[in-house]
């Protein structure tokens, strides 16, 4: 079976390349580099030993997306092209707007007129908003987010929904990202932020390394067992396992299937300084700060249902997530870069 990844060079897409190829599934990327660099695809293939077929397009540009689905032989697509910046989207909503929900709905166009109907698409625990209840499962009602990329999640959540529905031969399989962090165990794959992180565990690791001074937390007075912020943190290899799994599902018959891929436990901010510290032996300083706008106090999922229907479960602990993307970051202080 042969899979399109769209945002296949970016942190996500390029673990789940690896563990498609070594799953013996065929792989095509098609990514714009617009928050990735090339790299992690040379990277891919020297640890699976095969080519990573690449095209640099857009989804957004429909000639360039008819070319691939005429050369290449689709049968399915792992949909991670997007722009992700929280913070960015309130700056720039028409661009998020475009960019997400625009260029999937050209995707899926030329998908259909190619009569590829098997989307896997990336969403997120950021459509819960402030979850109604915790552990978090799918039956949780959808909230409202604080973000246009939130937005943009929950939309196209919804959009992909009503496309399945009115023709019952898509396979359409929602997979809600809690908080992804570690990296690939050879060091030589891992998160590569533009500038200054926004997330948690980049900014940690660049401390480390000392790119930066110092890491600020935002918030110690939250209702949490310490103050500070709890998240269900996700090694970035386990999350790329369950995308495998949910590639074999699309073998079974079509339909709306939507899970949440989390490990069911919730770490605070202070959780995941100190088991850095202890899986690394590097002092990570940090100082108290106010809260950041839009956050929740905690998001933690309950996977019990990719558990049951995917035969997925996370199999890494935060000692691992910890210790390798430190072994990313210091085999690689500018990420990609040279
Ligand atoms: P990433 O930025 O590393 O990867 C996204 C890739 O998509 C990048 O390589 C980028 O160049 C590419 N891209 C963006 N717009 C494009 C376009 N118009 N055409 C072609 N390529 C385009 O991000 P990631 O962390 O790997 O996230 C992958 C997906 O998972 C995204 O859709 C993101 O919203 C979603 N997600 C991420 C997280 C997270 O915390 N990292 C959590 C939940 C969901
Ligand atoms: C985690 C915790 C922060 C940075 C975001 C998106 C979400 C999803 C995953 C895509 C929070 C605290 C962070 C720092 C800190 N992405 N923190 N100092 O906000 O849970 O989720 O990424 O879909 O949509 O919103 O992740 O890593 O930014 O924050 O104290 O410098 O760490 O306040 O409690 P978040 P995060």
């Amino acid at each position: 079976m042969s899979i399109l990844v769209t945002g296949g060079a970016g942190f996500i897409g390029s673990h789940t390349v690896v563990e498609l190829q070594e799953a013996g599934y065929d792989v095509v990327v098609l990514d714009n580099l617009s928050n990735s660099n090339v790299k992690s695809l040379e990277r891919v293939e020297a640890i699976t030993g095969k080519k990573v077929p690449f095209y640099k397009a857009d989804i957004l540009d429909r000639e360039a997306l008819e070319e691939i689905f005429s050369k290449e032989t689709v049968e399915a697509v792992i949909h991670f092209a997007g722009l992700k910046a929280v913070g960015e989207s309130v700056q720039k909503p028409w661009e998020y707007y475009e960019n997400n929900i625009a260029g999937t709905l050209t995707l899926v166009d030329v998908m259909r007129k190619h009569g590829v109907k098997n989307l896997i698409f990336s969403s997120s625990a950021t459509v819960y908003g402030d979850p109604a209840f915790i552990p978090i499962t799918e039956q949780c009602p959808k909230g409202q987010c604080t973000n246009p990329y939130g937005w943009t999640k929950s939309m196209l959540e919804q959009i992909l929904s009503d496309i399945q529905k009115a023709d019952q031969e898509w396979n359409v399989i929602l997979l809600r990202y809690f908080n992804p962090i570690g990296a690939h165990k050879s060091g030589t794959m891992g998160e590569n932020p533009n500038g200054i992180p926004n997330n948690l565990m980049p900014y940690v690791t660049q401390v480390a390394v000392g790119k930066l001074k110092e890491l600020g937390i935002f918030g110690n007075d939250y209702d949490t067992h310490d103050g500070t912020g709890v998240r269900d943190f996700i090694h970035v290899v386990d999350l790329a396992k369950g995308h495998v799994k949910a590639v074999k599902k699309t073998e079974e018959k079509p339909g709306l299937k939507i899970y949440n891929l989390g490990t069911g436990v919730g770490y605070s901010v202070l959780d995941i300084v100190n088991n850095f510290e202890a899986a690394t032996g590097v002092k990570v300083p940090y100082v108290f700060k106010p809260r950041r706008p839009g956050d929740i106090a905690t998001c933690y999922s309950d996977a019990t249902l990719a558990k049951e229907e995917l035969g997925w479960v996370a199999e890494y602990g935060i000692r691992e997530m910890c210790e390798d993307a430190w072994r990313w970051q210091k085999n690689n202080p500018n990420g990609y870069d040279e």
